[in-house]
């Protein structure tokens, strides 16, 4: 009998392809069944599902062709991969953008007498002999929650003529009863601000920047307000723009700005020369918020984790790219300032094993509280063998958080993947507290309660499953550690 069901299933032509546990391949973060990806895009919460768009290659496994992917959850934990959304066509590619729920039908898109679904993205017209590039802001609108989706036949509604102008960021201000798009001027450093009333007609409000990191092209910038922790009422509004390349670890990454908005302009609270960076990693770029989620959520962040330096060379396959566990926001008092903090959310919980003593495959969790003792460097040592290490320390002589990938495994596909990088941190009562997310190709590291961040792709060996604390210099104090594994979110 089971002979006979075996010769069937094979004579059926159909093999059972496991197709989200090759080498590398992330259990718990999104990445498209094959080919590119890289910027999250879209990302909108909209009648208990969210949607996460991205920059996709429908044709392969580098850059190009430019259209809108589509997955959709339910819990941010499950995502299922939906046809593409909006496709490149006319040799216009579809870039980075959000999309919005237009409630009350100002555009004109929505049908039935219901809201719909519109997308802001940038038209990229490539450059070609005798032609300089175009970008340009368009819409496309859905009326069955982002299924399928039709382009606005007056496409551009926004033209500057310019080579690069893109990555607008769209939401409804409750201060000025109007949409507000934040886009980016990457050559000039600056950002944008627009009010409309219908998504179509936009007027240009004001301008942000130079500040801050200058060194490379500003992109996909994004603004949101946040409650500040323990200060009753009050509220502040994050600026975040993407730098490529000169970001602080090299190549891609990403700094934010913390003030005031009104509806039209941003004032930033800080000097113009002080650069805060969102994440001290190498891999966490264009980070986006989800729009529409149900009142009093805190913001939930994705961002493309990845850098662009070696972007195209990653050693993996049928796809290449994918994003950071989504991540929810807030802002806190620290003694040098108001400043972001990021937490996995919650509900990665849902998919914790039982505690388990060491780590046997490379998808886990691991939270640990290490007394620094009278250590001068401590931390982890994980994902290693006899020869491979992902080093994650504390130097207390500096008051630097480090993650060393040096010896991490697969290293040489690029000279600038092997790195040591480094996260400012001063501890309070001199306790490392560590909350790590380990997804077979990256290390998410959320330090002190997620006032740093930093988040780096490793390609260690199978069998590499070492996991121990260290400590140089001295001993450390007590270590409490909790380590979970994570189960996949795919379907076997
Ligand atoms: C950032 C970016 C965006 C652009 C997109 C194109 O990674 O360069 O500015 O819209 O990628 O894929």
């Amino acid at each position: 009998m089971r002979a006979c069901l075996l010769l069937l299933f094979l004579s059926s032509g159909f093999a059972p392809v496991r197709v989200y546990d090759q080498p590398y391949r992330p259990q718990f973060h999104f990445s498209p069944r094959e080919h590119w990806t890289n910027d999250p895009n879209g990302l909108i919460y909209f009648e208990g599902e969210y949607h996460l768009f991205f920059q996709y290659n429908p044709f392969g496994d580098q850059w190009g062709h430019m259209s809108w992917g589509h997955a959709a959850s339910r819990d941010l934990l499950h995502w299922e991969q939906l046809p593409v959304a909006i496709p490149e066509s006319d040799g216009v590619m579809i870039f980075t953008g959000s999309t919005v729920i237009d409630e009350r039908n100002t555009s004109g898109f929505c049908s039935g007498g219901k809201p719909c679904m519109v997308a802001i993205y940038t038209g990229h017209t490539p450059a070609r002999p005798g032609h300089a590039g175009l970008q340009t802001q368009n819409l496309a609108y859905s009326n069955d929650r982002g299924r399928t989706w039709t382009k606005y036949s007056r496409n551009p509604v926004l033209d500057l003529k310019l080579s690069d102008f893109r990555d607008p960021k769209v939401f409804w201000s409750r201060q000025t009863q109007e949409w507000v798009m934040v886009v980016s001027l990457p050559n000039d450093h600056k950002v944008r601000f627009y009010g409309s009333s219908n998504l179509k007609d936009w007027k240009l409000q004001s301008e942000f920047g130079p500040a801050g990191a200058t060194g490379g092209q500003w992109e996909c910038p994004e603004l949101f307000e946040l409650p500040v922790e323990g200060a009753g009422s009050e509220t502040r509004w994050v600026l975040k723009v993407g730098l490529n390349p000169s970001a602080l670890q090299g190549g891609s990454g990403e700094q934010y700005f913390v003030g005031r908005f009104d509806g039209r302009g941003f004032r930033n609270d800080n000097a113009f020369s002080t650069t805060l960076w969102t994440d001290y990693g190498k891999d966490c770029y264009c980070a986006l918020t989800f729009n529409h989620l149900p009142q009093g959520e805190h913001p939930v962040m994705m961002g493309w984790m990845d850098n662009w330096q070696y972007a195209a060379k990653l050693p993996t396959s049928p796809w290449r790219g994918q994003m950071t566990f989504p991540r929810s926001l807030s802002l806190r008092k620290t003694p040098e300032g108001i400043r972001l903090f990021q937490e996995p959310v919650k509900n990665i919980a849902r998919l914790q094993g039982s505690e388990i003593k060491t780590p046997e495959t490379h998808t886990y969790r691991l939270r640990s509280e290490m007394h620094l003792g009278t250590a001068q460097e401590l931390g982890w040592r994980l994902l290693s063998d006899a020869s491979h290490y992902t080093l994650i320390g504390y130097n207390r002589r500096n008051a630097k958080l480090f993650v060393d990938r040096t010896h991490s495994g697969l290293t040489g596909f690029s000279k600038d993947f092997p790195a040591r990088v480094e996260a400012p941190l001063h501890l309070t009562g001199d306790i490392l507290r560590l909350d790590v997310l380990v997804d077979r190709c990256s290390v998410e590291v959320f330090a002190d309660g997620g006032r740093v961040t930093s988040t780096n792709l490793v390609f260690p060996p199978a069998g590499a499953n070492g996991a121990e604390p260290y400590a140089k210099g001295g001993a450390a104090g007590a270590i409490t550690t909790t380590v979970n594994g994570i189960r996949s979110a795919w379907p076997r």
